[in-house]
């Protein structure tokens, strides 16, 4: 779960790395793990400590796929983009879930309830499109299917 950012301990996170640029990747994996995300106050004080510029984090942050920097939804819809998917129209079941939920991949709905994120092969390729939500995977995903999925996982949060 995503939790405020706390510079005190956010400096211990860094100095548990001796505060070397080198493991800035480290560094980055150890904020998500505590929020969920790297949040633009975590750059900047991960810049600072680590005597990088903030393009420098910025630049690793956007490079891999595991640092989002946004907090993440309530729910997690994860779409195959793995060749065997592929080939069975995981983009275009990609694009709808965008426009469904209007945001691109690695965001989440303006509600809070559901970020989109891409995986690479869920060992269901047999049943591709694959998708997982939350921990179930889910086989031959199509828009309308993806859609009940969506709906039923946001319905969920109701109380
Ligand atoms: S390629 Fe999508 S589940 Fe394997």
């Amino acid at each position: 779960m995503a939790i405020k950012h706390d510079t005190g301990i956010a400096t211990e996170i860094i100095h548990q790395f001796d505060s070397k640029p080198e493991l800035l990747v480290q560094v980055l994996h150890a904020f998500v793990d505590r929020y969920g995300f790297v949040s633009e106050e975590a750059i900047r004080q991960i810049a600072d400590e680590l005597n990088l510029s903030r393009a420098d984090v910025h630049g690793v942050v956007s490079f891999y796929h595991d640092f989002r920097t946004t907090p993440p939804g309530k729910h997690t819809v994860m779409i195959c983009q793995a060749e065997a998917c592929q080939a069975m129209g995981s983009r275009e079941l990609t694009a709808h879930a965008e426009r469904k939920l209007r945001i691109e991949m690695h965001n989440t709905s303006e509600d809070g309830n559901v970020s989109l994120e891409p995986v690479y092969c869920l060992g269901n390729c047999a049943c591709s499109p694959a998708v997982m939500i939350d921990d179930k995977v889910h086989g031959r995903v199509d828009a309308g299917k993806l859609d009940k999925l969506i709906d039923a996982c946001r319905g969920s949060n109701d109380e």
